[in-house]
């Protein structure tokens, strides 16, 4: 069979896929279908949190898959309990809802702040306020909280109650808040619409304002979650409390799940019929993010910290580069040429590089060695003063 051609005549054209046929991996190493081997800079897109086929995180897969695949939600399961349990414990949030996905953990949010507000107030009070160049997912309710206008021509009409504010900008967000809003929802960091994190100043402002009116702030954690900035999630870096965080990709290390995290007010919003999911939490992929999350400790955060430093060290004044943003290891890299092509040249230099709109972006496994570190800079710095 030809795989190239199937994939190119029977799926939909959705992905621009890169000229690349995975076949196999191990830690931050892919093998394509020639045998080649290249090094992971990527981990999808910050999904395999310890690389391609991390053996524990096999193991806990496939001892659940001996015990049991799936039950309805209408029943107890233990691996769901046992993840929520840690969830809660890790981070001090109340409940925890799972989903499959990032967009369905928004969707979750969405829901749980619009509840609790018009159950508080009056059903008026539910336009939720997002970041213009945010990212929060592709169903129609999350893309209506994406502030790219570019992603919204062709699919509306749109679900009313959004509105947009500049990232950064304090005084305008607050000028949107008008009695109508009963929360704000941020991505930290900025994943894909380059890398750019948030002023810490600007989020404590939110933070306080927020608690202040009674709005709920929502952190989209689905992408800087798990670990990947160097804390469990990046809210602890910005000393804040959300009422609700979001996350996803990482969280079972590569398996399909979501979660939105509710805190003390929202703890008692969702009951019986509001929500569900027929595979939410389901427990292979609650199994694997228990073996994820039991390894997301201290010493682990110290490292990507130390691997981060270390990539910027090895980037900044390196040619043809112009800025490096993020956190840990989350970082974007913003080039003098075109990053889509730089990350086919990559390609074909033996790394796997992502791009978020102008930049290249990293986001390597958690546990990417020292020395496939620094083999696959080489190669970047390599590439990059061609
Ligand atoms: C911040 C953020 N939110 C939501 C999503 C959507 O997640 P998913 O693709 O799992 O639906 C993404 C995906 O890139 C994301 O980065």
């Amino acid at each position: 069979m030809n795989i190239i051609k199937a994939d190119e005549t029977y799926i939909a054209k959705t992905y621009a896929r890169a000229p690349f046929l995975a076949e196999s991996g191990h830690g931050a190493r892919i093998i394509d279908a020639e045998g080649k081997e290249y090094i992971d800079l990527g981990s999808g897109i910050g999904v395999n949190v310890f690389g391609a086929c991390d053996p524990p995180w096999i193991a806990a897969v496939e001892a659940q898959l001996h015990k049991l695949q799936h039950l309805s939600n209408l029943y107890y399961t233990a691996p769901q309990a046992e993840l929520a349990e840690m969830l809660c414990m890790r981070t001090g949030f109340k409940k925890i809802f799972f989903a499959n996905s990032g967009a369905e953990a928004n969707e979750c949010a969405i829901k749980s702040v619009r509840k609790y507000s018009n159950e508080k107030y009056a059903p008026g009070r539910s336009t939720i306020i997002t970041l213009e160049n945010s990212f929060h997912g592709r169903t129609m309710a999350t893309l209506s909280a994406t502030g790219q206008t570019d992603m919204h021509v062709h699919f509306g009409p749109f679900l009313n109650g959004f509105k947009y504010a500049p990232a950064n900008d304090f005084a305008t967000l607050k000028t949107l808040c008008d009695g109508t809003i009963c929360a704000i929802m941020l991505e930290l960091i900025q994943g894909e619409s380059g890398v750019n994190p948030l002023d810490e100043n600007y989020v404590k402002q939110i933070a306080e304002f927020c608690q202040e009116q009674d709005i709920l702030l929502i952190i989209d954690e689905v992408q800087t979650g798990n670990g990947r900035t160097g804390s469990l999630y990046a809210y602890q870096h910005y000393g804040i409390m959300p009422d609700l965080i979001t996350t996803a990709k990482g969280l079972a290390g590569g398996l399909p799940l979501g979660c939105a995290m509710l805190g003390e007010k929202l703890s008692n919003t969702l009951t019986p019929g509001s929500h569900g999911s027929t595979f939410g939490g389901n427990p292979i992929a609650a199994a694997g993010a228990i073996s994820i999350l039991s390894r997301l400790d201290e010493p682990l955060f110290a490292e990507v910290k130390r691997k981060g430093n270390y990539i910027r060290a090895q980037l900044t004044d390196a040619k043809g580069i112009k800025n490096i943003t993020g956190i840990g290891l989350m970082l974007g890299i913003e080039t003098e040429k075109d990053a889509k092509f730089l990350s086919l040249e990559c390609l074909k230099h033996g790394i796997i590089v992502l791009t978020a709109k102008n930049k290249l972006r990293l986001l390597p496994p958690l546990n990417i060695s020292d020395k496939e570190l620094a083999i696959a800079m080489q190669i970047l710095k390599g590439v990059l003063a061609e």
